[in-house]
């Protein structure tokens, strides 16, 4: 079966610049993301310090700007003290977020010495599940303090002269949720977070606040952004898709874009009647396919399809879409965990969704673009009982490709990421560019594999793998086939 298609790029139309920040992770003291994953001590695949070399390797390819921590669930229980400090003097805690033991041999400055061989800026998430103010404001003096005080020197005797300089700090994480330690009704959450605000600021005037977000349009968020709109930074949004039938699982993550729009709708209501001059992004800071290991005991190791992958891009895509407003997003998580990357004490996988990751992190330019696209459109109905993060049905129509495209800051190279959606046709995609394509032609990267089921593992690790290939194109037009169920990156040279 083939389609025809058109996509029409104006290097003018431009649609804001996309932050670097969209392709930061998380890692939280979950299952085997940190033990098992980020560090593993005595491993021949370690390096001195206890970090996999393998997965580091792996993680740097997918340019993570930005790094979350300690969690997720596990930081409403987390005390950071006990994790600083001379490892045999750090004490093993009951951890009741997901039913573990938490030996704290990996803690803040493990954190911030794995951010610095990533190449990530670190984003902390606070405790506001049994923590206190006292002992939030303490982390950040012991993080950030350059003066001759108890915790900045605490810092120095751990030997880190030099403050870590973190930024980015969470305001508690899903504090809504009953599932979460110590929760909160949104009156009592925006009571408490403006105390802490006040007193984190003074600790650091620098830092820059995210307040715990939900799904973007709830009344939750509407309460909180209502009321601390003038005290934060950024609003954090959570949402994870996924499902069974192939339609549901590719489509959902169109509900990013229905989040997007409502938060960014509720920021800038909140703003204006709060007459707040200041900018207030988004921060997506929890994101990712994930519905098959749900159990809380399971240690959450999701396996990847091949139509997760084209869910996956499809999020990256809506992230470019809404660049205006969305400052960071955090894929949860790096490794084991809901992971594209998977570690076993004896070797690494590269699971389907990598793929996407790395290409999008490594060609999606600064400027986002508004392309027109022209093609087939599918109704979608939601399977009956659908729960509410795939219910995306009223969204619809939705186009078989779905598009995004970027350029760089001179318009001379334009990255167009395309996923067709469709189970079975090819689509023929007719480039309309408005310049000759230049040097050294066009690249195209495909993330394929025989079937949208298909699985990389350890046996059959490149069955959703990466092909290659040049076009031969010189003038303003080119024709390109996008096979079945797959993603696309087309980098694209403009003579000018
Ligand atoms: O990433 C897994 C969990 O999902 C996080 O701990 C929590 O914040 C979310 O519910």
């Amino acid at each position: 079966m083939t389609e025809t298609a058109l996509i029409r790029i104006d290097v003018d139309r431009t649609a804001g610049r996309v932050d670097r920040r969209i392709f930061g992770a998380f890692i939280e003291h979950l299952g085997r993301c940190i033990y098992g994953g980020v560090y593993e001590p005595g491993s021949p695949r370690s390096d001195a310090r206890g970090f996999r070399v393998d997965v580091l390797d792996a993680a740097r390819a997918l340019r993570v700007p930005v790094l979350r921590w300690p969690g997720g669930n596990f930081v409403s229980g987390y005390h950071w003290t006990d994790g600083v400090g001379p490892a045999e003097r750090r004490p093993r805690r009951l951890e009741i977020a997901w039913h573990a033991e938490e030996p704290n041999t990996f803690g803040t400055d493990e954190f911030i010495a794995y951010c610095r061989e990533l190449g990530a800026e670190p984003y902390i998430c606070l405790n506001m599940g049994t923590g206190t103010l006292d002992e939030a404001r303490a982390w950040v003096e012991y993080c950030n303090g350059t003066g001759n005080t108890h915790w900045a020197n605490l810092r120095r005797e751990h030997r880190h002269q030099e403050p870590h300089g973190v930024r980015y700090w969470g305001l508690g994480n899903e504090m809504y949720g009953e599932w979460q330690i110590g929760h909160l009704s949104a009156d009592e959450y925006v009571r408490e977070a403006r105390r802490w605000v006040n007193a984190l600021r003074r600790t650091d005037p620098r830092i820059e606040l995210v307040s715990c977000g939900r799904d973007g349009w709830s009344d939750w968020d509407r309460e909180v952004i209502d009321g601390l709109v003038r005290y934060v930074d950024h609003h954090s949004i959570h949402i994870y898709t996924g499902s069974h039938d192939y339609w549901s699982n590719v489509l959902a993550p169109h509900q990013a874009d229905r989040a997007l729009r409502v938060c960014r709708a509720l920021i800038d209501r909140a703003r204006y009647w709060q007459r707040v001059d200041r900018e207030v992004g988004i921060a997506y800071d929890e994101w990712n396919v994930w519905f098959r290991e749900r159990d809380e005991h399971s240690g959450l190791e999701e396996r990847y399809t091949l139509a997760d992958a084209l869910a996956v891009a499809t999020y990256l895509n809506v992230f470019v879409r809404h660049c205006a407003a969305l400052r960071m997003a955090n894929l949860a998580q790096l490794v084991n965990v809901i992971a594209p990357i998977v570690a076993t004490p004896n070797g690494l996988l590269l699971q389907s969704v990598y793929h996407p990751l790395r290409l999008c992190a490594e060609h999606v330019s600064e400027v986002a673009l508004d392309p027109l696209v022209r093609c087939a459109t599918v109704d979608h109905a939601d399977p009956p009982n659908a729960p509410w993060p795939h219910r995306v049905g009223d969204l619809g129509p939705f186009p078989l490709l779905d598009v995004a495209a970027t350029r760089d800051a001179d318009a001379t190279a334009v990255t167009v990421t395309i996923v067709n959606r469709s189970p079975d046709a090819t689509v023929c995609a007719a480039f309309e560019l408005g310049w000759p394509v230049g040097e050294p032609g066009v690249t195209v990267e495909l993330v394929h594999g025989d079937s949208p089921d298909a699985i990389n593992t350890f046996e059959d690790p490149d069955r959703v793998s990466v092909r290659s290939r040049h076009l031969a194109a010189d003038g303003a037009r080119f024709e390109l086939d996008l096979p079945p169920h797959s993603f696309s990156c087309v980098r694209i040279p403009l003579a000018r």
